[in-house]
C-alpha cells in the first residue's frame, strides 16, 4: 500500500520522480521521499505529509546529467507517519524503496541489529537495505558484488513487496525485485523507468514490461536484466497507453464528483459489445468455462464486496445457480471447503488487493476455475486468473469508489443474465425485459442539476447526530451498506448498512431523533415490507431521509426518484442520491473528499 516509482537515465529526475509520485499518491499519502545518485553525489530529500511538502522541500534542487532514482509515497503499515519511517531508507551507502509487507522483517533485524547494524526506523523495509550490504560486504569477496549480494537479499525475503534498490557501490544500475506487490518497467530509448501503475510513465516511455511475481533483475545502460527462480528470462514489451486525459478532474471539484458524473457514460462503454440484440456476450470469455459449473463462490472487500453481495441475488434468481459471497479477508483464514464445481469470482478495482489476490491464488491451489471482475488490465488478479472481464470504468482517483461500484455491479448483473442463458434458466420474454432495463441505465444515472442541488441542500442537516442507518431490503441492502461506507469513508461520521427487517432484532433500539436513517424505498420491490419497517423506526422518532418515487408522509427529508418496473434502474438512480449524499456531507465537513483519511486507493497488504 504505497507508491513507488525510479529512473534511470540523462533527464532530470527529481520533477520524474515528483511527478510520478503524484500520480500515485492515491495508494498512500502520509509521507513521501526520493534519493538520487549522479556523478558520485547522493542526495535524498523525504517529507512527511502530502507530496507538496517534499516539492516544497526540494524546490532548490534539480539533477543534471546521468544518474540513478527511486521515490516513494507512503501509507504506513509499520511505524508512524514520520520523516524517518518514510521511503527511500538508508543504508550506509544504498537506498531501498518497498512496497507491501517484509513477513520475517523482526527475525532479520534482530539478526542484522546483533551483527552491528543500526536501524533508524521502526519500519520492515529498513532490513532490505541493512541485509544488502551485509551480504555486499560479506568476505570482501571480488566475486561478491552488489548484484550477488542483491540477489542473496531477496532469497531471504517473506512476504509481499515490490522494492527497488540503488547503492554507491553499483552507481549505474537500479536493482529491483517484484512479489506479491504490483511493479512495471517502462522504457523510453536508454531511458528506463518503474513504477507501480502505469499512470506515472504514461507521457514518458512508449513501451512496458509488467512484472510477474517471483522476477527481479538490474537496470544498467539503458538495458533491463530481467531473472527469476529459473535463470535468466526474456520479456516482450508492450506498447504503453498514451491518454492521461480521463484521469484529470475536468472542471469537477473532485476525482469523486467527476467519477459520479461520469458513471452514464462509462457504462455505455461497459456494455459495449456485450448487450447484444437479444443476449448478452462477452467475446473475452470461452462458453467452456461455465461446463460443470453448479456453484458460484464471489471473493472481494469492500465496495466490490457490496457489489457482489448485490448480485448474489441476480445469479440465484436469474440464473438459478447457488451463489456465496465471501469477504476475502475472512475466505483465507476460515479454511474454506472449496469443490470443483464451484466458479470462483473475484471482484476488484485495481485488481491489487492483497486479500483479495491471495483468496484467488487458495481457489486456484484447489484446483477452482476462476474468473476476475476488475477495472484494471495487467493488475495482478486480472493476471492470475483463468478469465477476466474487465469493467471499464477508466482510471478511478477518488479513494471512495464510485464508478468501480456501478460498472462492477452491471458486469455482474450482465454475467448472470450470461449464466442463464447457457443455462437456459431464463425465458425470451424475461431477456427482454434485463437487456431493455440495461441500455436504460446510463439515463438512470444521468445526475440531474436539482437532484445534486438538492442534495447540497439537505447535507447541512446530517452533519451531527448519533449516527446514520441505511436500510434497504433484497438488492437494496448491499446498496444500504455501500451508501454508508460511502458516508463514513468521506465525512467520517458512523454510518451502518441494515436489511430493513432486522432492524427490529436490535439496532432499533438506537432509535431516537438524532438517529438518521436514510431508506431506500424503491417501487418495483417489497415496497411493502420496506414501508412497514420504517414507519416502526418512524415511531421511534428516528429523522427519516426517504428515497423513493414513491412520496411518504413520515418522511422528514424527501428525495423522489423515478419510477421503473425494473428494480435494477431504481437501484442505481438511488446508488447516485446516496454517493452525492457522501460527497456534499463531506464537502460541507471540510474533509479531504478524494484522499480521505487513513485510506489508500489501493490496499496490496493484508
Ligand atoms: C471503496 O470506496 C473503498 N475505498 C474500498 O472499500 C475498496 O472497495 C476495497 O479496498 C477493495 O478494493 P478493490 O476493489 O480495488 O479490490
Amino acid at each position: 500500500m504505497c507508491g513507488i516509482v525510479g529512473y534511470i537515465g540523462n533527464n532530470e529526475k527529481k520533477e520524474i520522480l515528483l511527478d510520478g509520485l503524484q500520480e500515485l499518491e492515491y495508494r498512500g499519502y502520509d509521507s513521501a521521499g526520493i534519493a538520487i545518485i549522479e556523478n558520485k553525489q547522493l542526495k535524498n530529500f523525504k517529507a512527511v505529509g502530502r507530496l507538496k511538502n517534499l516539492r516544497e522541500k526540494t524546490k532548490d534542487y534539480s539533477s543534471e546529467g546521468f544518474g540513478v532514482s527511486i521515490g516513494h509515497t507512503r501509507w504506513a503499515t509499520h511505524g508512524k507517519p514520520t520523516e524517518l519511517n518514510a521511503h527511500p531508507h538508508m543504508g550506509a551507502y544504498s537506498f531501498v524503496v518497498h512496497n507491501g509487507i517484509i513477513e520475517n522483517y523482526q527475525a532479520l533485524k534482530k539478526e542484522l541489529q546483533a551483527e552491528g547494524a543500526k536501524f533508524l526506523s521502526q519500519t520492515d523495509t529498513e532490513t532490505i537495505v541493512h541485509l544488502f550490504e551485509k551480504n555486499h560486504k560479506i568476505n570482501n569477496n571480488p566475486n561478491n558484488t552488489p548484484w550477488k549480494a542483491f540477489q542473496d537479499t531477496i532469497k531471504r525475503l517473506e512476504g509481499a513487496y515490490a522494492t527497488l534498490l540503488i547503492t554507491e557501490a553499483d552507481e549505474q544500475s537500479i536493482y529491483f525485485a517484484k512479489n506479491g506487490s504490483p511493479m512495471l518497467i517502462g522504457f523510453k530509448d536508454n531511458d528506463i523507468y518503474f513504477a507501480s501503475s502505469d499512470t506515472p510513465i504514461i507521457g514518458k516511455a512508449t513501451e512496458v514490461y509488467y512484472l510477474e511475481d517471483g522476477e527481479f533483475g538490474y537496470a544498467h545502460n539503458g538495458k533491463l536484466h530481467l531473472f527469476n527462480v529459473d535463470g535468466q528470462k526474456k520479456f516482450t514489451k508492450q506498447a504503453l497507453a498514451t491518454d492521461k486525459a480521463m484521469a484529470q478532474k475536468d472542471g469537477y471539484r473532485f476525482f469523486m464528483e467527476k467519477e459520479i458524473y461520469e458513471q452514464s457514460t462509462v457504462m455505455n462503454d461497459t456494455m459495449m459489445g456485450r448487450v447484444l440484440d437479444g443476449k448478452i456476450d462477452f467475446e473475452e470469455l470461452d462458453p467452456t468455462l461455465f461446463d460443470n459449473i453448479s456453484n458460484i463462490k464471489i471473493c472481494a472487500c469492500g465496495t466490490s464486496y457490496h457489489s457482489a453481495l448485490a448480485s448474489s441475488y441476480l445469479f440465484e434468481r436469474l440464473a438459478k445457480i447457488p451463489c456465496q459471497i465471501e469477504i476475502a479477508s475472512e475466505f483465507r483464514y476460515k479454511e474454506p471447503l472449496l469443490r470443483d464445481d464451484t466458479l470462483f469470482i473475484t471482484i476488484s478495482q485495481s485488481g491489487e488487493t492483497a486479500d483479495t489476490l491471495e483468496a484467488l491464488k487458495m481457489a486456484k491451489r484447489a484446483g477452482l476455475k476462476s474468473l476476475s471482475i476488475c477495472n484494471v488490465d495487467n493488475s495482478s488478479i486480472v493476471r492470475e486468473s483463468d478469465a477476466a472481464v474487465l469493467t471499464r470504468a477508466g482510471i478511478e482517483k477518488g479513494v471512495a469508489s464510485t464508478k468501480a461500484f456501478a460498472t462492477q455491479t452491471m458486469v455482474l448483473w450482465m454475467l448472470a443474465i450470461y449464466v442463464a442463458q447457457a443455462k437456459k434458466t431464463i425465458s425470451k420474454e424475461v431477456l427482454e425485459i434485463e437487456l431493455l432495463a440495461m441500455r436504460q441505465t446510463p439515463k438512470a444515472l444521468l445526475v440531474k442539476e436539482e437532484l445534486h442541488s438538492k442534495m447540497t441542500r439537505l447535507s447541512k442537516r446530517y452533519l451531527h447526530g448519533h449516527g446514520f442507518f441505511f436500510i434497504g431490503r433484497d438488492l437494496f441492502f448491499p446498496l444500504a451498506l455501500e451508501g454508508a461506507l460511502k458516508l463514513k469513508e468521506i465525512s467520517y461520521l458512523h454510518a451502518e448498512g441494515y436489511p430493513s427487517g432486522e432492524m427490529k432484532h436490535g439496532p432499533i433500539a438506537l432509535a431516537d431523533a438524532e438517529l438518521f436513517t436514510i431508506a431506500l424505498m424503491p417501487k418495483s420491490l417489497h415496497y411493502d415490507k420496506i414501508k412497514s419497517n420504517v414507519e416502526e423506526l418512524c415511531a421511534r422518532d428516528v429523522t427519516l431521509l426517504a428515497i423513493s418515487p414513491e412520496a411518504f408522509d413520515l418522511a422528514d427529508d424527501f428525495v423522489q426518484t423515478t419510477y421503473s418496473s425494473h428494480p435494477m434502474l431504481e437501484f442505481f438512480e438511488m446508488m447516485v442520491v446516496t454517493q452525492l449524499l457522501a460527497l456534499e456531507i463531506s464537502v460541507r465537513l471540510g474533509n479531504d473528499v478524494d484522499m480521505p483519511r487513513n485510506l489508500a486507493k489501493s490496499v496490496t497488504v493484508e
